[in-house]
């Protein structure tokens, strides 16, 4: 019998035909709605490996429903949706989707961390509204990103992506991160901050952290409340390093002065989330890998680490 591969949403072909040409393969039939939970614990019980997107909750329950699992492989650099402990304990190996989608997210943070600065969504759709009726002197302006500081919590291959994009734009980097990054300090001039003082001197603050148990609520009263009533606020991570009911009061109350969020403590956030009520705040429907090549690299990745191991060979970007 071919080992069995179960997909948790429907993919390109051109991603999943190498698999079918080996395995038999198995793939939930949507590409927009989550596989539901009760088709998910059926289908991994015999599976040998399992395909999953961020959107599914990889827990101890589904490891312990899984009869035959070698391999879990995530569409995702960031893994927070999978206990890796349950895993391990269970000899099931994870790998994820990294460096493929460095510049790809490095881009769409600086796109976000733009379009918050200068209003650009909301110029956009007051045109589309109709609402151009004259040049004004004050509508729709902004904050200066050219020259401007950005702090940087978080400098894993993406924060370090986004320094040499503000670089080019003038700008003063300062950054936070577990451990300190001496080379780039060295060939960039790159500035290790303890976290408050970089809240405290930072014009854009850019969240690209882990989501782990020490960065869960990271920013939350306090630490806004550090920040300047000028500054912007950039998530391009994950929402629940955010306090998002501390984040609405401190932009209700300018505190800042806006944030610019792809990602959200509950994902697809609700239309009606108070956050969305401000008129500072950017929005996105998490995207940050979003571009076609980055999206196939990372399949890719996930397709040939799923081969490697069902192959008996080591695989690439193995977590656990
Ligand atoms: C997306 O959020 C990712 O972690 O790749
Ligand atoms: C992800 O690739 C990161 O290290 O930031």
């Amino acid at each position: 019998m071919k080992p069995v591969v179960f997909i948790t949403r429907k993919l390109p072909d051109e991603v999943v035909v190498p698999l079918q040409e080996k395995f038999t393969v198995r793939m939930w039939k949507s590409e927009s709605e989550s596989v539901p939970r009760d088709v998910l614990l059926k289908e991994v019980a015999d599976a040998d490996a399992l395909w999953s997107v961020i959107a599914d909750q990889i827990d101890k329950e589904v490891f312990d429903a899984a009869k035959k699992l070698k391999v879990v492989s995530n569409l995702a650099v960031g893994f927070n949706n999978i206990d890796t402990e349950a895993a391990q304990s269970k000899g099931v190996i994870v790998t994820n989707t990294p460096g493929v989608l460095t510049n790809t997210t490095a881009d769409l943070t600086f796109a976000l961390l733009l379009a918050t600065a200068r209003k650009l969504i909301e110029a956009e759709s007051e045109l589309r509204k109709g609402n151009w009726k004259s040049w004004t002197p004050m509508d729709y302006t902004g904050m200066d990103v050219g020259g401007a500081t950005i702090g940087i919590i978080g400098m894993g291959r993406i924060g370090e992506a986004v320094a040499r994009r503000a670089m080019g734009f003038d700008m003063k980097v300062l950054y936070h991160n577990r451990s300190r990054k001496l080379e780039a300090e060295k060939a960039y001039g790159f500035e290790y901050k303890e976290l408050d003082d970089l809240l405290i001197q930072s014009d854009f603050v850019v969240i690209l952290a882990p989501f782990t148990p020490e960065t869960k609520g990271l920013i939350g009263q306090r630490e806004l409340e550090l920040m300047k009533e000028t500054s912007v606020l950039i998530n391009v991570a994950r929402g629940g390093i955010v306090d998002e009911e501390a984040l609405y009061f401190a932009l209700k109350n300018n505190q800042i002065w806006a944030a610019g969020l792809d990602v959200f403590e509950v994902e697809p956030v609700d239309p009606n989330h108070p956050l969305l009520t401000l008129p500072n705040v950017t929005v996105l429907p998490h995207i940050g890998s979003a571009s076609i090549d980055t999206r196939i690299g990372m399949m890719n990745l996930n397709a040939y680490a799923i081969i490697d191991v069902l192959e008996g060979r080591e695989p690439e970007n193995r977590l656990v």
